[in-house]
């Protein structure tokens, strides 16, 4: 189980998250859904240890990571996929999914190398290994972003927005990959994604944000249509 208590979050003097409570059962998928801007990526980052400076806890199966740097958190088994991807361009995309791995590799963690996951979920990646990371299609780099994620050989994925910005008829491709990785693979996932839609058939949990504060949280049969046209819809 990954838990926040009570945290806030901080880049510089803007205080972004407020008294976050989020609990994240182990094998299981949790949607966090929220208007733009409302601290979605930003609880990702803290996750991460990404922001200027947080406060609470934020633990991995009892272990508090609150105060432990980003490598430290990567080596306890938690992968970040940013929102908007983030590859390299000019690095291959062997490289790009190799980079996944420097945290981890050799600390007790990843084994290094390509991980076994990408040829069997990703084939077109592993066919193409040393093009350049900017030749690929928005939804192929996506694949991508996900590949170098589990470079770290994570046990709790965070996926932000994984098919924002893809191609329609892509869309579904990675959506059955964020399924196969949580009901195959047995991944923890922690899924950031504004299609409701998709949150509700692949998520088992959801947490509603709204201005950096959690506002509804539960199994996702209570995320409710009244919940989304109250907080979501305009
Ligand atoms: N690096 C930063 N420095 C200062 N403020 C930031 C920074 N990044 C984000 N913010 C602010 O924090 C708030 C939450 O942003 P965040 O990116 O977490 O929202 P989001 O829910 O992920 O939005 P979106 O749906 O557009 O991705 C916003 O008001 C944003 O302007
Ligand atoms: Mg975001």
């Amino acid at each position: 189980m990954l838990s926040l208590d009570q945290v806030d979050s901080f880049y510089g003097r803007s205080h972004i998250l407020h008294g976050l409570n989020l609990q994240v059962p182990t094998g299981q998928i949790t949607a966090i859904v929220g208007r733009n801007g409302t601290g979605k990526t930003t609880l990702l980052k803290t996750i991460m240890g990404l922001t200027d400076r947080m406060a609470g806890h934020i633990r991995l199966d009892g272990h508090d990571l609150s105060a432990e740097p980003t490598f430290r958190r990567a080596r306890a088994g938690i992968a970040y996929v940013p929102q908007g991807r983030q590859i390299i361009p000019d690095f291959s995309i062997r490289e790009n999914i190799l980079m996944g791995g420097f945290a981890t590799t050799g600390r007790g963690r990843a084994r290094g190398g390509i991980p076994p996951l990408v040829p069997k979920l990703f084939p077109y990646l592993m066919q193409n290994l040393d093009r350049p990371g900017g030749v690929l299609s928005g939804g192929q780099q996506q694949q991508l972003a996900i590949a170098r994620a589990l470079s770290a050989e994570p046990s709790v994925l965070l996926l932000d927005e994984p098919t924002e910005g893809i191609q329609p008829n892509i869309v579904e491709e990675i959506q059955n990959i964020v399924v196969r990785l949580n009901t195959e693979e047995g991944l923890t996932i922690i899924l950031v994604e504004q299609n409701v839609a998709f949150a509700r058939a692949a998520g088992h949990h959801f947490a509603m944000l709204e201005k950096g504060r959690a506002v509804a949280a539960g199994p996702i049969g209570q995320l409710t249509d009244d919940l989304i046209h109250r907080h979501i819809a305009v």
